[in-house]
């Protein structure tokens, strides 16, 4: 196993009656406090509501950013970041799934740069070390912004989706409500559910020595749990366990808790930005599309028995293969969990995605080099990867 330094000082408040701790949470920060959150899912499902009486109660003087977009835009965040400089406000609270929590990570960044623009310390990659704490209640088990050090930014200008980090951008406190996903519809669900799954799976191969055992089993015990409640949670929607089960994997998944001693390579989620950068698209459903292509095209007998003891411990795929028939066992296991279970559209023809921009997109998804993992992807493989989406 590899040196690794594992820190998170996210405070996470889980459960259904946690909510009662959020005034005192935000106090110790101050009192003026800016609520962000996207297209109206809150009012709909009572969160607003509660949010306004407990902070009124608390004497806490709350602003508001709303209509945050799903992949949300650099412009919205400093619209965000400009009430900041103008009311002085202590601590932003995001209140929805991530593209609300990287939007008010964008404006926490921003709001102390000179000019309020975060497209630079985003364009620029900057590491995010002074911000505006922080605080998050998630409504979507998903991307794992809610622990992370992550917000994924767009420029719809460009055609630019990118990841900004940092320290600073992890929350102080997440609040996570199983019951406030109550509301998500299927599709939603399953495209939150596949980005948790993808989320280890992108980083599981390269763990892939058998010294890695822990972590192994720890990634594979998440994506198991991905794979038992995402389906009750689309039937049953408001099935407590299902939906607090894929809450707390969404939060494991990104929490660094399972990166110890490994390197991430994170090939389907920079193939996957640059769909969504081009096309809007919802990011788990991207992924989905994308994941068992990328499996197949990096399968050979090199790759082959990670891939086939994934299966094993994911999909129950039968022992006793050779290593390459069990991993195609295993690829198909996991098309049909994404396109037959999760019942997503499984081709980027279905999203009317043509051949186009693939150029242009693998060369940026390869950032001027290659994308590095359990085989090493240069802009043509992405090009012939996204070519097996269609
Ligand atoms: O905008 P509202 O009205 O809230 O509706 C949202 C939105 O339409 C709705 N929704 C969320 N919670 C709901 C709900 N509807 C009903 N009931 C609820 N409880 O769902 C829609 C999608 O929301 P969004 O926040 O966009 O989804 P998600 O949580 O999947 O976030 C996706 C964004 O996060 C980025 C993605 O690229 C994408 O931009 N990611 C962020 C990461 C990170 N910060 O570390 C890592 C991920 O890999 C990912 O890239
Ligand atoms: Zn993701």
């Amino acid at each position: 196993m590899n040196d690794f330094i594992f820190h998170n000082p996210d405070k996470v408040y889980f459960g259904t009656n946690q909510m009662k701790n959020l005034p005192n949470e935000l106090l110790s920060f101050g009192k003026k406090v800016l609520l962000v959150y996207g297209g109206g899912s809150i009012k709909k499902n009572g969160l607003y509501d509660e949010i306004a009486s407990l902070t009124k109660a608390a004497d806490i003087t709350l602003f508001e950013l709303s209509g945050v977009e799903p992949n949300p835009r650099h412009s919205t965040v400093n619209k965000g970041a400009a009430i900041c400089k103008e009311q002085g406000i202590d601590v932003i609270l995001a209140a929805g799934g991530g593209s609300t929590i990287d939007c008010a990570k964008g404006i926490a960044a921003a709001a102390l740069t000179d000019d309020g623009d975060v497209w630079p310390l985003v364009s620029g990659g900057v590491w995010v070390t002074k911000a505006l704490p922080l605080v998050a209640i998630l409504t979507n088990a998903a991307t794992g912004s809610e622990m992370d050090a992550w917000a994924v930014i767009s420029n719809m200008d460009t055609n630019e989706k990118i990841g900004l980090g940092g320290s600073a951008l992890i929350p102080r406190a997440a609040f996570e409500n199983p019951e406030y996903s109550y509301t998500l519809p299927a599709y939603q669900t399953a495209c939150g559910a596949f980005d948790i799954f993808n989320h280890v799976l992108d980083n599981y191969y390269l763990a892939g020595d058998a010294t890695f055992d822990l972590l192994l089993d720890m990634q594979e015990a998440v994506m198991r749990t991905v794979v038992k409640w995402a389906p009750i949670a689309m039937s049953e929607p408001d099935n407590y366990e299902a939906r607090a089960n894929l809450m707390w994997a969404s939060s494991m998944a990104l929490n660094t808790i399972l990166d110890g001693g490994t390197v991430h390579g994170c090939a389907c989620h920079a193939m996957e930005h640059e769909l969504s950068a081009y096309y809007d698209i919802t990011h788990g459903h991207g992924l989905a599309i994308l994941t068992p292509r990328w499996l197949s095209y990096i399968l050979d007998e090199q790759t082959a028995p990670a891939i086939y003891r994934f299966g094993q411990k994911v999909f129950n795929v039968e022992d006793g293969l050779a290593a390459i028939d069990g991993a195609q066992k295993s690829i198909d296991a996991l098309s049909d969990f994404c396109f037959k279970t999760l019942g997503l559209k499984s081709t980027l023809t279905d999203l009317d995605i043509d051949s186009t921009n693939f150029k242009a997109m693998a060369k940026h998804a390869c950032a001027g080099a290659t994308i590095t993992g359990p085989k090493e992807l240069a802009p043509e493989d992405v090009e012939n990867i996204y070519k097996m989406c269609l």
